[in-house]
């Protein structure tokens, strides 16, 4: 069976990617390019719907493709708690449909979100840096906010992060009681340090993506399970047995 797949922001970096290896699978064929210019009834005739847009304009892509009977992969940015929240609203009036957001389509950037979850519990000191390209126009970025929340979830029952001094501009924004540092850099692409530290150590989960061709893998995972999920998953580890994810 071909799944007839939508992207939406197919003009933009992680588009431009989506498209070029939706059109080399043989059970998958790109069926619409949508950019800003776009009328959003263009993605009508999919089965699935790639959200790789901007965070003020994913929210509306995702109700439309929703109430429109479509599933959807989200690529974009910016989903926080609450805006998930509001996506399980509108997921439980259409429960045949599913979407998948996915902060993060580099496998090995999930597998280092994972070990961080992993050791939070050993080291009450932690603190996150992230480093994009200077077009990025979020901040932090969604794997932080993402990797910070699974930290904080982590610690639920033995207590916060301890970070002292956050009142300072300096000392970054807390997420999930977590401080992250965003970069943004000329020459880096995206980058992500995960420092714990310990009586007498510093463990540090350092993931460096070198090449938007990381994220293929993770595109063409989500897109294929996309059909069998029903109502909100978050994150790709879920899709490759690392975490509950499905919600
Ligand atoms: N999940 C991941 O692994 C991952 C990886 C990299 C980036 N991201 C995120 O993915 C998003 C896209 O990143 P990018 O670097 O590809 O951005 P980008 O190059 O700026 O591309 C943005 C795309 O969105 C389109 N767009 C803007 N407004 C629109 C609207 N109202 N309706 C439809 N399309 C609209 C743009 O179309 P025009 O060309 O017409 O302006 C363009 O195609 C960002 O949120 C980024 O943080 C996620």
């Amino acid at each position: 069976m071909v799944t007839r797949v939508a992207v939406v922001g197919a003009s933009g970096r992680l588009g431009s990617v989506a498209c070029r290896v939706i059109e080399e699978q043989s059970d998958l064929r790109l069926a619409a390019r949508l950019n800003s210019r776009s009328d959003l009834d263009e993605m009508l005739g999919a089965d699935v719907v790639l959200d790789v847009t901007t965070p003020g304009v994913s929210s509306t892509v995702v109700d439309h493709a929703v109430r429109a009977g479509l599933d959807v992969v989200v690529g974009t940015s910016g989903w926080s708690e609450e805006r998930l929240r509001l996506l399980r609203t509108l997921l439980a009036g259409h429960p045949d449909r599913g979407v998948i957001v996915v902060p993060n389509f580099s496998v090995g950037s999930v597998l280092a979100t994972h070990f961080a979850q992993t050791a939070a519990r050993f080291y009450e000191s932690i603190e996150i840096i992230e480093a994009h390209h200077a077009a990025k126009v979020d901040s932090p970025s969604g794997t932080a906010v993402r990797t910070a929340e699974l930290i904080g979830r982590a610690r639920a029952d033995i207590g916060p992060v301890v970070a002292p001094h956050v009142d300072q501009r300096a000392r970054g924004q807390q997420v999930a009681g977590v401080p992250v540092h965003s970069l943004r850099l000329q020459g880096v692409v995206a980058q992500q340090e995960v420092m714990l530290g310990g009586d007498g150590e510093v463990l540090t989960i350092r993931h460096q993506t070198l090449s938007p061709s990381s994220y293929e893998q993770g595109i063409l995972l989500a897109l294929r399970a996309a059909a069998e999920h029903t109502g909100l998953t978050v994150g790709l580890d879920s899709l490759i047995g690392l975490g509950p994810g499905a919600e």
